[in-house]
């Protein structure tokens, strides 16, 4: 099949390293083919999978079941985050790289958490282990008050209006700065996911720049919707932790543009329409993304004057070499020689709207229905082969790799 690139730019074929594919256990909201099939619509041809499943990917048993059940199912290259378990912090110490060198914490005890870190000695024992492993622990970092309000909320069910700002930023910002202490005292790599506001960004960066190995995630969802969204609009741009006001946007977006940001994740956590309609007490937090998420950083990049040339390398680096480096996936983000075949074909300038019909996870809806995107990805190939054509739609045999390490490579040279 013909490639034209003529007047669009080629990227690596891009990471997503936060997505929920919700095996094993929760499939009626997701699986591994519609999942794949979402990736490589929006470009993506490797992702790594959360561990909040039934049963939760808690070990190492679990994580080679997941694999398993995954092969034959996936049409991207994966690899697992293995969720940090408070009952067994020491296996992070003696962690087979194989099977994962990043762990999920979930601080709080939010609503899809499958573990909860519940005190400050738990959390000092995870961050103490996974240096001694070298683990990287990538963190939900939100404060259990947030959850201890909302549980004890009496306003209208019904209103997200009101509903909403019973989850403060402090939840998220008292959270950011513990982590902060815990890497200072215990010299742990720490990767916060989903920011959501100005606060948390300045305390990370602030770590940073003393020399603390601390890094962070944007997703697009923080990028792209604000708090008036979810209060006019309900239910479908409700995650955790909470999308903010403008001015948290825009300081998102400037850890974006000035290279504070060392990866963007989709967060991509689909739930049914079901749930998503249950009053706010009862709905499910999250939304999907991995289909929209290079799509929707290029539109607010464009819509920020971002030149297309400095926009697509933010890009290649925030969902190519910025994940690759972190998460040490060989032969991915980057377009080099030896590098995997995983390329993508980006139209600059296509505007186009993104309807119903265009939706490729299993849940069956977008937050972004309706809206106008700048910029799209023309063809995905994926292992020599196009995966996508915006033509002819999807070509996906389903041969994704569970991917090996750097360190595995190393240690085979
Ligand atoms: C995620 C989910 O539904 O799995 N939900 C969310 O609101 N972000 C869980 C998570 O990422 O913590
Ligand atoms: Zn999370
Ligand atoms: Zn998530």
């Amino acid at each position: 099949r013909r490639l034209d690139a003529a007047g669009r730019y080629v990227l690596p074929g891009l990471i997503d390293s936060h997505v929920h594919f919700r095996t094993p256990g929760l499939e009626y909201k997701e699986d591994w083919e519609h999942g794949s099939a979402a990736a490589l619509a929006g470009g993506v041809t490797t992702v790594m999978d959360m561990p909040n499943t039934r049963p939760p990917g808690l070990d190492e048993d679990a994580m080679r079941a997941k694999a398993e059940l995954v092969a034959g199912h996936a049409g991207v290259d994966h690899r697992f985050h293995i969720g940090a378990d408070p009952a067994n912090t020491e296996l992070l110490a003696t962690l087979d790289p194989e099977v994962a060198t990043s762990a999920k914490v979930f601080m709080a005890g939010h609503h899809t958490a499958p573990v909860v870190f519940r005190d400050r000695a738990q959390l000092d024992a995870v961050f103490a282990d996974a240096a001694r492993g070298g683990v990287r622990l990538v963190l939900h970092a939100e404060d259990q008050h947030v959850f201890d309000l909302l549980d004890s909320w009496r306003g209208d069910p019904h209103s997200y209006g009101e509903y909403e700002p019973h989850r403060p930023r402090s939840g998220a910002i008292v959270a950011v700065a513990h982590v902060v202490e815990l890497v200072r005292r215990h010299g742990t790599a720490a990767h916060v996911l989903h920011t959501s506001s100005a606060e948390e960004i300045d305390l990370l960066v602030a770590a940073a720049r003393e020399g603390l190995p601390v890094s962070f995630e944007v997703t697009g969802h923080h990028l792209s919707f604000t708090h008036a969204d979810t209060c006019r609009r309900g239910p479908r741009t409700r995650l955790s932790p909470a999308i903010r006001g403008e001015a948290d946007r825009e300081r998102l977006w400037r850890a974006v543009l000035s290279g504070e940001a060392a990866t963007a994740g989709s967060d991509h956590a689909p739930h049914t329409v079901e749930e998503k309609n249950r009053p706010p007490v009862d709905a499910p937090p999250g939304l999907p993304g991995v289909q929209e998420l290079a799509v929707s950083i290029w539109t607010g990049m464009r819509a920020r004057d971002v030149p297309a040339d400095e926009a697509v390398r933010h890009l290649a680096r925030l969902m190519g070499s910025g994940p690759a480096d972190l998460f040490e996936l060989p032969g991915k983000g980057r377009l080099e020689p030896g590098a995997d075949a995983d390329l993508v074909v980006f139209d600059p300038a296509e505007r186009w709207q993104m309807s119903a019909a265009d939706v490729r996870s299993k849940c069956g809806w977008s937050a972004y229905e309706g809206w106008t995107f700048t910029g799209r990805v023309v063809t995905t190939v994926r292992a020599g082969r196009v995966a996508w054509d915006v033509r002819t739609g999807l070509h996906t045999p389903a041969d994704g790799r569970w991917l090996p390490t750097a360190r595995r490579l190393e240690a085979l040279r």
